[in-house]
């Protein structure tokens, strides 16, 4: 795939799992692409690594400054980053509640207030919103994560209306379970990891985990000016497993 030539990339959680895998097919597409995260050090060339906590404010000003201005311009935003959590409404004490929203939905807002300056210079700006199933499904032990991914596609929403009429498109993907180091390291903690990875295989229509490319796909398509009329759009990369309502197996 080629086709974005000229244009300037910015991904955050870009070291690892979905962003990765988005920041090496932007740069297959031959967009210049600058990766933002905790630890940039292994991000291969060519693309560019940038230290930042999405948590801080600072941190992502400067790093978001820096990359506009090494690439010469912003045109694309994929706000990755994020972190889970497992547990009922009952579980976690609210230092932990505060620091899911903090990255998952602050993290967001930080990002974009950061780039925004840049993408109004952008013939061809948009964001894109790595959002989750659990924002549109209810998941058993998923209470802090998805009330975070749920308010993520709202802002999805809300961005998409404000900044229309500025030329900035912004949309998000709903990735089902995807097979990144993150679900590895919860497999890992899992009494039985080879059941789990079963029965996380059997949640999704298709019969298997998402693989990160596949999200990634989705993420450069709206990313691109193929999908100019594409905003405030939801795009589920997720086996089936919100839309379709199977029977059991063999009935
Ligand atoms: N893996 C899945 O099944 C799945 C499903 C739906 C949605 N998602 C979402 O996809 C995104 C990426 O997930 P992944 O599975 O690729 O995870 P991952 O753990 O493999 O990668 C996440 C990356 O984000 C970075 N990061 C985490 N916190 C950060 C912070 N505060 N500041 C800057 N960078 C930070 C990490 O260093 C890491 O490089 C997340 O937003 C996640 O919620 C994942």
């Amino acid at each position: 795939m080629r086709g974005l030539s000229g244009l300037n990339a910015l991904v955050t959680g870009g070291a690892s799992g979905i962003g990765l895998a988005t920041a090496w097919l932007l740069a297959a597409c031959d967009a210049d692409v600058a990766v933002l995260d905790l630890d940039p050090s292994a991000v291969p060339e060519p693309l560019r690594g940038y230290r930042a906590d999405v948590s801080d404010d600072d941190m992502v000003r400067t790093a978001v400054d820096a990359a506009a201005s090494d690439l010469s311009g912003l045109d694309i935003v994929v706000n990755n980053a994020g972190i889970g959590a497992v547990g009922t409404v009952e579980d976690g004490d609210e230092g932990q509640w505060h620091r899911v929203f903090d990255v998952n939905v602050m993290g967001v807002v930080r990002t974009t207030r950061a780039a925004l300056p840049h993408l109004r210079a952008s013939a061809h700006a948009a964001v894109v919103n790595v959002c989750s199933i659990a924002a549109t499904a209810g998941l058993p032990q998923r209470a802090l994560y998805s009330a975070s991914k749920g308010a993520l596609q709202s802002l999805t929403l809300a961005m998409a209306a404000d900044h229309v009429r500025e030329g900035i498109r912004v949309n998000c993907v709903n990735p089902g379970t995807v097979d990144t180091p993150w679900v590895g390291r919860l497999l890992d903690q899992a009494a039985d990891p080879a059941a789990e990875r079963a029965a996380l295989n059997a949640r999704q229509p298709l019969g298997r985990l998402v693989s990160a490319d596949e999200v990634a796909a989705a993420i450069v398509y709206l990313a691109s000016p193929a999908a100019a009329s594409v905003t405030g759009a939801a795009l589920a990369v997720d086996g089936g497993m919100q839309g379709l309502r199977l029977r059991p197996a063999g009935q």
